[in-house]
């Protein structure tokens, strides 16, 4: 009964019963003994807010621009993998999903479905996410077809040299059902040439995309992120699934914020369940947030209105959030809205 989703916890609890016990595994789990998993959730829900009364609230602008994007609202969908295991429309569900709540969707390079099919379907900016491999010109060739197909900015994971402890993932057997694959990236993640800080002045060379990276946590790489040209940093613990006790991402954000002051913007991902938690984002020096859990159980809910239905949640309680701490713009979320 859709009319008892109504926050992104519910769309969890639906969604266990409409996936395959492997599949529900693998969006559920994190690495090791997850103690990552659940600091991002601590971490946000332990932060109080201090809000401000009396202020124009009557008009809510959660407007915001990004890359040179307007965005509506600063919350971004996060590659993750498999869409076609939490659905049977699988990428094509999400990108309409998207389409209809006005999101970015950043794309995984592990999705299911063909890049040039997801832009066909798309009503709303794209971006591409991607690992890079040893064959460096299958990197570069892909890269560069999701340039020429309009996406218009590349995410580079750089948290995954290889995959984290997935004990749960394994324990369910995990794998892909047949017919289902992914037609731009092949093999599991074993490397053996190295990937460093030489090949993203390398990927700098060949796109005009904006570059990203997408798993910093610690402030010397995020200097080092500015120092190498980049457009951006997504500050990611890639939702507690890679290396376990690593911190909560909205623990990292401050220390991050503060390094960065400002030269290039900002995302983080990692827990984001409640408009609150946006806004706590946003206090400590986020531009944008990114939702991963959440997006693959709104899909396995219900395909494309359930990825809208999440956003739009997400959304609303964004400005709930802003309208009872005072605070009418994006631009007026600073840190004195946390209790200190
Ligand atoms: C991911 N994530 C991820 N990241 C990435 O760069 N490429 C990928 O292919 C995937 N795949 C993936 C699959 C699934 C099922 C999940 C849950 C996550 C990490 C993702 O982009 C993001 O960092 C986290 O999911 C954010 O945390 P929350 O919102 O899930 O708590």
């Amino acid at each position: 009964d859709s009319s008892q989703l109504l926050n992104l916890f519910d769309f969890e609890k639906l969604a266990v019963g409409r996936m395959t016990h492997m599949a529900y595994e693998y969006v559920a789990s994190g690495a090791a003994d997850e103690f990552t998993v659940r600091w991002n959730r601590q971490v946000l829900d332990a932060i109080k807010l201090n809000p401000t009364v009396l202020t124009d609230v009557s008009q809510i602008d959660t407007s915001t621009s990004l890359l040179g994007l307007d965005l509506p609202y600063p919350i971004l969908i996060a590659p993750t993998a498999y869409h076609k295991i939490m659905h049977p429309e699988g990428e094509h569900a999400t990108a309409r999903g998207a389409g209809s709540a006005k999101a970015v969707y950043v794309v995984s390079s592990f999705t299911t479905t063909p890049l040039e099919e997801i832009a066909k379907v798309a009503t709303q900016p794209l971006w591409f996410q991607i690992y890079v491999r040893d064959d460096r010109d299958f990197t570069k060739a892909l890269i560069q077809q999701a340039e020429a197909l309009g996406f218009r900015a590349l995410c580079i994971t750089v948290d995954t040299p290889v995959a984290g402890v997935r004990n749960r993932q394994d324990k369910a057997l995990f794998g892909l059902p047949d017919g289902v694959n992914t037609p731009h990236m092949y093999g599991g993640l074993a490397e053996k040439k190295p990937f460093t800080w030489k090949d993203i002045d390398w990927i700098k060379s060949f796109t005009k995309m904006p570059v990203l990276l997408k798993g910093i946590l610690n402030s010397d790489d995020a200097e080092k992120a500015v120092a190498a040209g980049m457009d951006g940093i997504i500050v990611s613990n890639h939702g507690g699934r890679n290396l376990d006790t690593v911190p909560a991402t909205i623990e990292a954000l401050p220390r991050i914020s503060e390094k960065v002051n400002k030269r290039i913007p900002i995302l983080m991902d990692g827990g984001i369940r409640r408009g609150t938690d946006v806004l706590k984002a946003i206090a400590l020096g986020a531009n944008a947030v990114l939702v991963g859990k959440p997006i693959c159980f709104g899909l396995a809910c219900g395909g494309a209105e359930g990825v809208t239905k999440v956003l739009e949640i997400l959304k609303n309680e964004l400005e709930l959030a802003m309208a009872l701490t005072g605070r009418a713009t994006i631009a007026s979320i600073d840190p004195s809205v946390i209790w200190k």
